[in-house]
């Protein structure tokens, strides 16, 4: 894995916009796309420049079951609002957090393999809702949230009570396939997850751990969410 330690949220979306447009550049066309506050610079950025993707597919990696499309707490309605309307591909897709069954997510994954997925990670070490002790070999799949999860998603919802207990998510074999990864992580709250990142066994109690086995990472952190990587 690759580690970039910038010296804040604005320069290290800056780092991840120029690999985006880079890859784009050098013919990528299916990018995976992440939700959360960590890639909101980027989306910005994005949609602040003239990058075209028309002609590019995305997928994203996650959505809260039991939110339609058009509730603003869902995961498709913050991709529209942050990338999609200003800047439409010519195919998006996330899971259907109104469907029975996400595991025909797979079947849009294998017709469309990702050549760049952009990540964050959660406070556990979670990437996606892939939450401690998801199986490495884990296709899209259903997983309940952890308590852990749903306090430090609590901040998007009105009340802690909205906060969908469920969610579909790409496995943690799913997101190995992309050709490339970028992992972002800003601020004091990440500093433990992206310790194990670099320092742990892979192993699913820190999910994130997986991509140790992953031949292009890049890591792309603050002071903050680095302060605990002393051997860099
Ligand atoms: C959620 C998302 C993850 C995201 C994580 C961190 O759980 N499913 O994809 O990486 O939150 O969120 P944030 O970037 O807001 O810290």
């Amino acid at each position: 894995m690759e580690l970039i330690i910038v010296s804040n949220k604005a320069e290290g979306s800056k780092k991840a916009f120029e690999q985006i447009i880079a890859a784009k550049n050098s013919g990528a066309k299916v990018f995976g796309l992440a939700t959360g506050s960590t890639p909101e610079g980027v989306y910005q950025l994005l949609r602040e420049s003239d990058v075209d993707f028309s002609d590019c597919v995305s997928v994203n990696l996650d959505e809260y079951v039991g939110l339609a499309p058009d509730n603003p707490q869902s995961y498709h309605y913050f991709m529209k609002k942050h990338l999609f309307d200003d800047k439409p591909f010519k195919a998006s897709y996330l899971p259907d957090g109104l469907s029975d069954d996400p595991s025909s997510y797979e079947e849009i994954l294998a017709a469309h393999p990702i050549d760049l997925q952009i990540l964050g990670i959660g406070n556990n070490g979670h990437i996606a809702f892939n939450e401690p002790g998801t199986a490495f070999d884990s296709r899209t799949h259903k997983v309940s949230l952890t308590e852990s999860t749903i306090q430090a998603n609590k901040r998007f919802f009105e009340k802690e009570e909205d906060v969908p207990r469920y969610a579909y998510t790409m496995g943690l074999a799913s997101i190995m396939s992309a050709k490339s990864i970028i992992l972002m992580a800003f601020g004091e709250a990440k500093q433990d997850a992206i310790y194990s990142l670099f320092n742990d066994q892979a192993s699913t109690d820190i999910p994130a751990t997986i991509l140790q086995n992953h031949p292009d990472v890049t890591v792309i952190v603050d002071k903050a969410a680095a302060a605990k990587l002393t051997n860099v």
